[in-house]
């Protein structure tokens, strides 16, 4: 349950005095009747909240996935440099971040969002969420590079890494697929660079189930579509959705 103003301001319809000014005009019904004080409490599953007459659709929790471009960085805002967070300014949402971080050349999946919960689970390190990395190379990547990349290699951190997937990228040999399951700072160059090669491209093609939607533009975002919340197990949860536009 939450106030009734802040429901309102969540939903985008105005800014706190300008919410409190339409409830006071009594421009705002709930489940039907006229609602005349901004502090009373609505239930975001289940009241029905319109403005003059036009359903307010609340949706406490936004996912976004980005096609990220190379030449942005993964931030909510940075002193010097642009950042992804300039690619959804005119997305519906409040507190939006990035989930995880792909380094400023590296292009692909991003998944945006304010559900902080959703985002611990697909970090934590516990949790070994794979990732899918679309990697060229400055040269072939040998039969060696690869089994050492599957075993595991050392990159100067306490441990080796975990054991990956690596398979060719069909149609070159220098570059391949590789799916890792930690997210470790530059991971996949440093991976790369043990085994005696270095990354020339990367892209990620997928976060756990979530995947790249190819169609999607470099620099261009869409809302997560209902099957690939449910595969993050996102479906209405924190979500109230009127049906209507405000
Ligand atoms: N590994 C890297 O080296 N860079 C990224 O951006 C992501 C994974």
């Amino acid at each position: 349950m939450i106030r009734l103003d802040k429901y309102l301001c969540e939903a985008e319809a105005g800014s706190r005095s300008q919410v409190k000014a339409l409830i006071k005009k009594g421009r705002v019904t709930v489940n039907g009747e006229p609602a005349r004080e901004p502090e009373r409490k609505v239930d975001e599953e289940r009241d029905r909240v319109e403005l003059d007459g036009e359903p307010v659709c609340y949706e406490r929790f936004v996912y976004y996935m980005l096609h990220k471009p190379a030449g942005l960085v993964t931030a909510t805002q940075d002193k010097r440099e642009r950042t992804v967070m300039e690619l959804l300014k005119e997305a519906p949402g409040r507190g939006l971040f990035p989930v995880g971080r792909l380094d400023k050349d590296t292009e692909g999946l991003l998944l945006i969002t304010n559900d902080g919960a959703l985002a611990h689970r697909l970090l934590s390190p516990a949790r070994h969420v794979d990732k899918t990395y679309l990697v060229k190379t400055a040269l072939p990547v040998t039969e060696q590079m690869y089994e050492a990349l599957r075993a595991g290699v050392e990159i100067g951190d306490d441990k080796p890494t975990r054991p990956a997937a690596a398979d060719p990228l069909p149609g070159t040999e220098c570059g391949l697929i590789l799916t890792i399951t930690e997210g470790r700072f530059h991971q996949v160059k440093r991976m790369l660079q043990a085994v005696g090669n270095e990354v020339l491209y990367l892209k990620r093609l997928s976060m756990g189930p979530l995947v790249l939607d190819e169609t999607l533009e470099k620099g261009a975002f869409r809302p997560l579509r209902e099957k690939e919340l449910e595969a993050l197990g996102r479906t209405d949860q924190g979500k109230a959705d009127r049906g209507g536009a405000t």
